[in-house]
């Protein structure tokens, strides 16, 4: 499922804290960052190397929103959807991702590029409206913001189509 070198880098995660159990968290990062979600094989796979059932895993992976139960695209779109951000302008936000990309929150495009979703605060309530494009924050967003950013993400991914 992993490369020898990942599941040294699980190994020593593990070997980081007195139970295995107790690093049941970060090693659900790596297999989140090297497969983009937490699949059902996959948290089979960490019960058993961490020695606790796979409901056990299934309870932490549904329990954080910060892991991804289901495929994403390669770019997954976390829109704040709190009072701050929500004063500011992300529901107008949210309308202008939806149609440029024809997806509901929740949905990924049809390119797969593009996961969408709204997500509670995310600690920029200064710079609302803002989101997380994977691990980046994009603040004070207007629409025209958000058609840069994702043009910036097509010509990244090699996918920008003429208009
Ligand atoms: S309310 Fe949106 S970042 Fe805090």
């Amino acid at each position: 499922m992993f490369s020898d070198e990942i599941i040294r880098e699980i190994d020593d995660i593990i070997a980081r804290y007195p139970v295995p159990r107790s690093g049941l968290i970060p090693f659900l990062h790596v297999i989140q960052r090297e497969q983009g979600w937490i699949s059902p094989e996959a948290q089979t796979w960490a019960a058993e190397r961490v020695g606790i059932s796979p409901a056990e895993v299934a309870g932490v992976v549904t329990f954080y929103t910060m892991f991804n139960t289901r495929p994403v695209g390669r770019y997954l779109l976390q829109l704040c959807r709190t009072i701050s951000c929500k004063l500011r302008g992300s529901r107008e936000i949210r309308n202008h991702l939806e149609q440029a990309l024809s997806i509901k929150p929740g949905e990924t495009s049809a390119d797969g590029l593009f996961t969408m979703m709204e997500v509670e605060c995310l600690g920029a309530c200064g710079t609302a409206p803002a989101m997380m494009i994977n691990e980046d924050y994009h603040e004070n967003l207007t629409t025209e913001r958000v058609d840069e950013i994702l043009a910036a993400c097509r010509r990244d991914a090699g996918t920008e189509v003429e208009r």
